[in-house]
């Protein structure tokens, strides 16, 4: 009975500045003892940008392609997610403990509350970003699933709060720029879920699930054979993905996640975006973040269904 009156969306609480869900803000002083292993391997993120993907498709890397073997538990424990803590179910500080190296490790945290030792070991990075309206709808049906957060309240209200940073995890647009920042001094490989996304059957030239597996190889000095590859690009489609129950979150009890209200694995498209927002609020955005992201070489886009190029600039070369 506790443990579910603790769930009824508790306010966030700042650490250093940052808004974090409550259970998540209480394990940041315990984070900071964290020992690292060489190899460890940081995944890092805003939320909604495509972790679980990435997340899958390591795993899959790290098993060889062999289907079973990534069978073998649900992905949030297969890849501990470093700061998460709930009442009742084991912290991601001790699922970390229980894992046999090589580990994966997920982290929406940005570089304020990372534990001090990831950065001082250099411990290999991939980042992903995906654009920032995207992720704000996504997030907006995230937070009215996962009881964890507050009430996100109006979509609207959502919106002005995901512009201010005043959601779980602070601001979108800082959290992609100090990462992208952290590129030129540690080993970060940046990739965008936009790039992920194209698929081969929609631009068959550009064949990009692929050639985003292909550099995350490279960036891990392993190689798989072509067919192998091949089976990972097929095994983590969105299709794939969300009739898994392994990858899909549906073994979340349903007082945590309701997947009634809207699935984990929701859309997975790029552009979506515009079913949700107005035109007022699209032209309040592209200010925002305009203004926000000045001086930055981030660049973002994203991928419509007519493959036009569009919204906040062209491409991140
Ligand atoms: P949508 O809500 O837009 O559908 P995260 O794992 O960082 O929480 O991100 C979740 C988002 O990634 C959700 O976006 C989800 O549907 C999408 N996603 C998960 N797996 C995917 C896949 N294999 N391909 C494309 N998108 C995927």
């Amino acid at each position: 009975m506790e443990l579910m009156e603790d769930f009824s969306r508790p306010p966030l609480v700042p650490v250093k500045g940052i808004p974090l869900i409550k259970y998540f803000a209480e394990a940041i002083g315990p984070l900071q003892n964290l020992t690292v292993w060489p190899d460890d391997l940081l995944i890092s993120t805003y939320p909604k940008s495509g972790t679980t993907w990435m997340s899958e498709i390591l795993d899959m890397i790290y098993q060889d392609g062999k289907l079973e073997k990534c069978r073998r538990a649900p992905i949030y424990a297969r890849v501990p997610f470093l700061e998460f803590r709930c009442p009742g179910v084991p912290s991601g500080l001790e699922s970390l403990e229980e894992t046999p190296a090589p580990r994966l490790i997920k982290t929406h945290l940005p570089l304020s509350l990372l534990p001090q030792s990831l950065l001082d070991q250099k411990i290999k990075v991939i980042y992903v970003a995906r654009n920032p309206k995207d992720v704000a709808v996504s997030y907006y049906n995230f937070y009215n699933m996962a009881k964890v957060h507050p009430d996100p309240g109006t979509w609207e209200s959502f919106l002005e709060n995901f512009m201010d940073g005043k959601v779980s995890y602070g601001s979108w647009f800082q959290h992609v720029k100090e990462w992208w920042g952290l590129t030129h001094t540690h080993p970060v490989l940046y990739l965008f879920y936009e790039d992920m996304k194209e698929h081969p059957e929609i631009l068959s030239i550009l064949q990009n699930p692929k050639r985003e597996i292909k550099k995350v190889l490279e960036f891990l000095g392993r190689s798989l054979p072509e067919e192998t590859v091949d089976f990972i690009v097929y095994h983590t489609s969105f299709k794939k993905m969300k009739e898994n129950p392994m990858t899909n979150y549906t073994t979340i009890p349903s007082e945590i996640m309701d997947h009634g209200v809207s699935p984990f694995m929701r859309k997975g498209t790029t552009g979506d975006w515009k079913n949700t927002f107005t035109v007022a609020q699209n032209e309040r955005f592209d200010a925002h973040y305009a203004k926000t992201m000045k001086g930055c070489n981030l660049k973002f886009r994203c991928i419509c269904k007519c493959i036009c190029i569009c919204i906040l600039g062209i491409k991140a070369s």
